[in-house]
């Protein structure tokens, strides 16, 4: 099962509001998910099979690189149609058809890099339609008393996979050479699974983790001054 739609990110971009917090997830941190996190949880043979879910794909960065691993196949959505053939589907309406466009089945994973201002709805709302959830959030998330009494107190993460390095995102587009001071880390939820001890991802994924052909297939050519204006 592949997606619906896209070929390239940069196909024929549309720009989103600020309010949709869209920062693309660098390929290497996706992947770091894959064969560090979820090879701590024990998954690999499970991946074979399953299938996959980013409700809040953007232009693809992170959905594309699931697809190198989900035997199942997987599929994206966005509540903001980008122009790259994604379903366009608002995560937190109730209405929202949870099976993929190919053939209804459900996601046994939903993985994202949800926006920060409605992280704590689309958490619940995840853990509700799946049985492993892996959300890629600011370390930061994990304080807070609101978070902590909606989320943390009843429903602690099965893993907490800080990366010990950097993860820079920035806003509308992969950028290889950006830096941040911001923390990153995976929360996973595994339904019936009792958390486990902290997972550091360890240094140096940047390098190991970046392919060739990352480039070709995730760095914006230029944003789409004229595409914005015709809207
Ligand atoms: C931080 S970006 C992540 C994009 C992509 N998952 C990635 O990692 O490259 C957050 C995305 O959430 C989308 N979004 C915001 N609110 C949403 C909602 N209610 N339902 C679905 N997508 C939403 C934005 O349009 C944006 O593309």
């Amino acid at each position: 099962m592949k997606p619906a739609g896209h070929t390239a990110v940069m196909a024929s971009r549309r720009e989103p509001p600020d309010s949709l917090e869209f920062f693309p997830t660098p390929p290497w941190a996706t992947r770091a998910l894959m064969e560090h996190v979820f090879s701590h949880l024990g998954f690999s043979d499970d991946l074979q099979f399953s299938a996959c879910w980013d409700p809040a794909c953007g232009e693809g960065h992170m959905i594309e690189v699931l697809l190198e691993y989900f035997g199942g196949g997987g599929w994206g959505g966005d509540v903001f149609d980008y122009g790259s053939g994604y379903r366009v589907e608002d995560f937190l309406d109730e209405r929202t058809v949870i099976g993929s466009p190919a053939d209804g089945v459900r996601p046994e994973f939903i993985i994202t890099n949800p926006p920060f201002r409605p992280a704590a709805r689309f958490t619940l709302r995840a853990m509700e339609l799946a049985p492993v959830v892996a959300l890629l959030l600011r370390t930061q998330w994990l304080e807070g008393e609101d978070r902590y009494n909606t989320i943390f107190r009843d429903r602690p993460p099965t893993l907490y996979a800080p990366f010990v390095e950097r993860v820079p995102m920035v806003k509308g587009r992969w950028d290889p050479k950006a830096s941040t001071a911001t923390a990153y880390a995976w929360f996973v939820w595994v339904r019936g699974r009792a958390p486990m001890a902290p997972f550091l991802i360890p240094p140096g994924r940047r390098k190991a983790l970046t392919r060739s052909d990352d480039a070709r297939r995730f760095e914006q050519i230029a944003p789409a001054p004229l595409l914005q204006a015709a809207e």
